[in-house]
């Protein structure tokens, strides 16, 4: 009984320590392909924003990114992990705080709209591909009326829901929203 337990538990952490290095490894590759994305101050920003739960804006798309990279190679799907790993990271590229309405933002038709104002800031700060272009616009189908035309785009949509879901039913947790020092609005700096 007690050989039997023992087998268990370091089945359980071999389990562990295979998909702690699979996250790394994803991680490392993110990390590769979107430095310039993930350093930059507006991608930063985006700490400030909760998306679903208690997850930001920008742990969700780091996330979406992780498993749009591992769902493409679980599936052996050929594509461009590249432009995979970069749409995904700028797919909810929207940089506002969609809880917050008011009288100009309220907000309603965030699920509709979104997508094409992601598209539109990121194409003000990176030079996108078609297909990287295909994901930002897309990811919300079937919300939006044309399916996505692409694999990549595809693989993002799928990650996308699945992230949605985990993080709404709290099963995928965060940390709340963060202040990044560098983001604070300049009229609270000046305050102190
Ligand atoms: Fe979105
Ligand atoms: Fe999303």
């Amino acid at each position: 009984m007690q050989k039997k337990r023992h087998g268990r538990s370091e089945r359980l952490a071999e389990k562990w320590k295979h998909n702690y290095k699979k996250h790394r490894e994803l991680n490392r590759r993110i990390k590769e392909v979107g430095h310039d994305i993930l350093s930059s101050p507006n991608f930063r920003s985006t700490k400030q924003h909760i998306q679903h739960g208690n997850i930001t804006v920008n742990a969700h798309c780091l996330s979406v990114a992780r498993y749009s990279l591992a769902l493409s190679r679980k599936l052996g799907v050929v594509c461009s992990e590249d432009e995979l790993i970069r749409g995904a990271l700028l797919h909810d590229y929207f940089l506002y705080d969609w809880h917050e309405k008011d009288e100009i933002n309220p907000h309603r038709l965030h699920g509709f709209y979104h997508p094409g104002r992601a598209l539109g800031n990121a194409s003000k700060e990176y030079e996108l591909t078609p297909i990287e272009m295909e994901i930002i616009r897309k990811h919300m189908w079937p919300l939006t009326p044309v399916p996505p035309m692409c694999r990549e785009a595809w693989i993002v949509t799928m990650a996308d829901k699945w992230c949605s879901l985990m993080e709404t039913l709290h099963i995928h947790k965060g940390h709340g929203a963060t202040v990044v020092e560098s983001e604070k609005p300049k009229q609270e700096k000046k305050e102190k």
